[in-house]
């Protein structure tokens, strides 16, 4: 089986450091480690990276549609711009959750738009950490039963 491919986008690096009142004190090692765990306990392997440049994001997209079972991405700020993300992820042909950490609709109204969303399967946020074991989850059924974003 394929591993699922992980991806982070800008600032999520900070994450522990960031806005710990919104985004918690977990660390970005801390979340790939929850990842890692949950995916084995799928019987799941994981890719897990991140990048605050737009088009690396883009080129991961694209060899995640040779090398991936499934996309789960916070794409952060670029959800919410990002046309290439979009068209990266239609053109993967692969199942895929975009996922949050924050509950982006509670907050302002410039995180109420994906630009994604309509790319993906499914969206999930406002779990903290546990949005990325619900993300794969959620996956580990999509890449069961065939279906793509
Ligand atoms: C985020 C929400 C985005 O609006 C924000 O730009 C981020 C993080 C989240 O995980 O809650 O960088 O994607």
């Amino acid at each position: 089986m394929k591993p699922i491919y992980i991806l982070n986008g800008p600032n999520l690096n900070l994450l522990g450091l960031r806005e710990p009142a919104i985004y918690g004190s977990a660390t970005l090692k801390d979340v790939e480690a929850l990842c890692r765990a949950h995916a084995a306990g799928l019987g799941l392997s994981i890719e897990f990276r991140q990048s605050n440049i737009e088009g690396e994001l883009v080129t991961w997209i694209h060899e995640a549609r040779e090398k991936a079972s499934g996309i789960a991405i916070n794409a952060g700020a670029y959800t919410h711009t990002s046309i290439a993300l979009h068209d990266a992820l239609k053109a993967a042909d692969l199942p895929a959750v975009e996922l949050h950490l924050s509950n982006v609709h509670k907050r302002e109204a410039f995180r109420h738009h994906s630009a994604i969303a309509a790319a993906v399967n499914g969206v999930i946020c406002g779990f903290g950490p546990d949005s990325y074991a619900l993300a794969i989850s959620a996956l580990s059924n999509l890449i069961t039963t065939s279906k793509k974003g």
